[in-house]
């Protein structure tokens, strides 16, 4: 589609996207017990806390004074019931090993509708220009860069996340003045690969680029699934906002995998507060704030019964992840080349020695069009 009155942004548009396609099929014709869910990144509906959610809401509409105004328009910057209960979250529960003094120096922004609506905005702060991304990439934002004018390149990944060393090797070949921000999934979608904090070094690697060409980078850490890392034989996550000393990392988190999606909460940290304000703007304009009675049900939830919920979600993933793992080796044993996951959530990441073309069977399984309900 060309037509001249449209943005270039919608000129792309015209043919939905991938995940716009797949959750619209979701919600109208998901056959529950017939159909198996393969959108990544699906939450466990038994982990979210529907109950506790009903509670959260009379309590905040009970205490105006600590939830003031629940029920109108909230501060583009996010609910400040919101921002103190997620830095008493990280500081409780040592998240990403952040203390109190980190914090001083750390500001939270919350995202309009999720972390989706904090790329979101990122893609609309900076101007088209090169992203890097780790191979395999996260379809559904690339999918969004690329709309945007953005050239997603990609660098590959091995056991430990995004190869520093090729990345060092792209950085010496690509044009470095289009080049915008560098952005990683921590426990990546849809490789399950988890970012080791020796690969945080990046950070370092930005601030050696930022003092030779004068240019500042960015680092957009995506920690959507850190939370739900339940194997406890891993090392805990480091931040890497800890050794952030040029203020070039946007840690993005989301409450969408340990509460509940629909609740739209996703929020970044960084001590970029320059960029921080960007995002305040951007979100006024989409719609003011997020819905702010859910910023204060999450604040609630987050100050009554995060360790309990946390325990919970990772008690029944960890479950999930098992059976799911057995089943999938014993099933496909003989098509199965490689597996990971099984570590964060009950994602798997599998190659198969199976064509995909659309042609074959197999597609038209995937898709739900052999014509057999
Ligand atoms: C890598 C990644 N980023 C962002 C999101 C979306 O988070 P939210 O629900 O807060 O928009 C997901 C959800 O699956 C994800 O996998």
């Amino acid at each position: 589609m060309c037509d001249t009155f449209l943005s270039k942004y919608a000129q792309q548009c015209g043919k939905p996207s991938p995940v716009n396609e797949m959750t619209k099929g979701f919600a109208s014709d998901f056959r529950e017990g017939i159909d198996i869910n393969l959108g990544v990144g699906y939450v466990n509906d038994d982990t979210i806390p529907a109950e506790l959610i009903a509670t959260a809401f009379k309590e905040v509409i009970n205490d105006p004074l600590t939830y003031r105004n629940a029920l109108n328009y909230g501060g583009a910057d996010g609910s400040p019931a919101l921002k103190t209960a997620i830095k008493k979250y990280y500081i409780d529960n040592a998240i990403g090993g952040l203390t109190e003094v980190d914090f001083t120096k750390i500001a939270i922004s919350i995202g309009a509708n999720g972390a989706t609506s904090i790329l979101n905005a990122f893609a609309d702060i900076f101007s088209p220009g090169i992203v890097i991304t780790a191979d395999p990439m996260y379809y559904i934002y690339c999918n969004t860069l690329v709309r945007k004018g953005f050239d997603v390149v990609t660098v590959p990944e091995d056991n430990d996340g995004i190869q520093t060393d090729l990345l060092k090797e792209l950085l010496e070949k690509i044009d470095i003045s289009r080049l915008r921000f560098l952005y990683i999934v921590t426990v990546n979608n849809p490789s399950c690969t988890i970012l080791s904090n020796a690969r945080k070094e990046i950070v370092k690697l930005i601030a050696e680029i930022k003092l030779n060409i004068m240019f500042l980078f960015r680092l957009f850490l995506i920690r959507a699934y850190e939370d739900i890392i339940h194997n406890q034989e891993l090392e805990p996550r480091i931040s890497a906002l800890s050794f952030d000393d040029n203020n070039v990392v946007f840690e993005v988190g989301t409450f969408s995998k340990i509460i509940a999606p629909a609740l739209r909460i996703g929020y970044v940290l960084s001590k970029n507060i320059k960029i921080l304000n960007l995002l305040d703007q951007v979100v006024s304009d989409i719609g003011f704030s997020a819905p702010l009675i859910n910023q204060e049900i999450t604040a609630w939830l987050l100050t009554h019964y995060i360790k309990t919920q946390l325990q919970f979600v990772n008690s029944a993933y960890r479950e999930k992840a098992f059976v799911l793992s057995e089943f999938l080796n014993a099933t496909l044993e003989h098509r199965l080349i490689n597996m990971y996951g099984g570590d964060a959530g009950f994602y798997f990441y599998m190659t198969l020695c199976v064509p995909t073309h659309r042609n074959l069977l197999f597609y038209k399984f995937l898709s739900r069009t052999t014509g057999n309900v």
